[in-house]
């Protein structure tokens, strides 16, 4: 005799949960306000950035336009290179500023430095004077190019 006893598999009582998705329909809310609704850029409200006008670090990223030094940039009897300008600026005497082409006439390199009334090129040692450019020493065969400033104020600019 056998007993089979059968037990039926009691499988898990599964809920189907119809989730009524309620099909809210496409209501588009068309806020369409017919202004021209851009940012008014009003530059009152922007915090003050640090105002690097002090000389010493030449790293402004100034662009057409904007002045390039400050006459107190650049001292008497010497001058600074901008390298981003490709300009030097030289003060001779007091209160006399002049400009040149940082491009070395010789071979291209960008002058470097302005040391005792001269401008240095650092690639094969040429110099210019600081108050015509013209040649003071080393390989190259002309003088550094003028480039005009204008200098309003104690603002220094590139003309043009
Ligand atoms: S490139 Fe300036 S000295 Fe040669």
């Amino acid at each position: 005799m056998t007993s089979a006893s059968f037990h039926p598999a009691t499988g898990p009582a599964r809920r189907t949960v119809v989730a009524a998705a309620s099909a809210a329909g496409l209501t588009a809310v068309l806020a369409a306000c017919s202004g021209s609704d851009d940012d008014a850029s009003s530059d009152t409200g922007a915090a003050p950035d640090s105002a690097s006008r002090d000389a010493g670090s030449g790293g402004e990223g100034a662009g057409a336009g904007a002045a390039l030094a400050t006459t107190a940039d650049i001292p008497e009897g010497g001058g600074k290179v901008f390298p981003d300008r490709k300009v030097v600026v030289t003060q001779p005497a007091a209160g006399e500023f002049k400009a040149f082409s940082a491009t070395c006439t010789h071979q291209g390199c960008a002058v470097k430095s302005v040391s005792d009334g001269v401008i240095n090129c650092p690639c094969h040692n040429s110099s210019f004077s600081i108050t015509d450019g013209s040649v003071q020493g080393g390989p190259a065969p002309k003088p550094l190019p003028a480039v005009q400033i204008t200098v309003s104020g104690d603002s220094i600019r590139l003309a043009g």
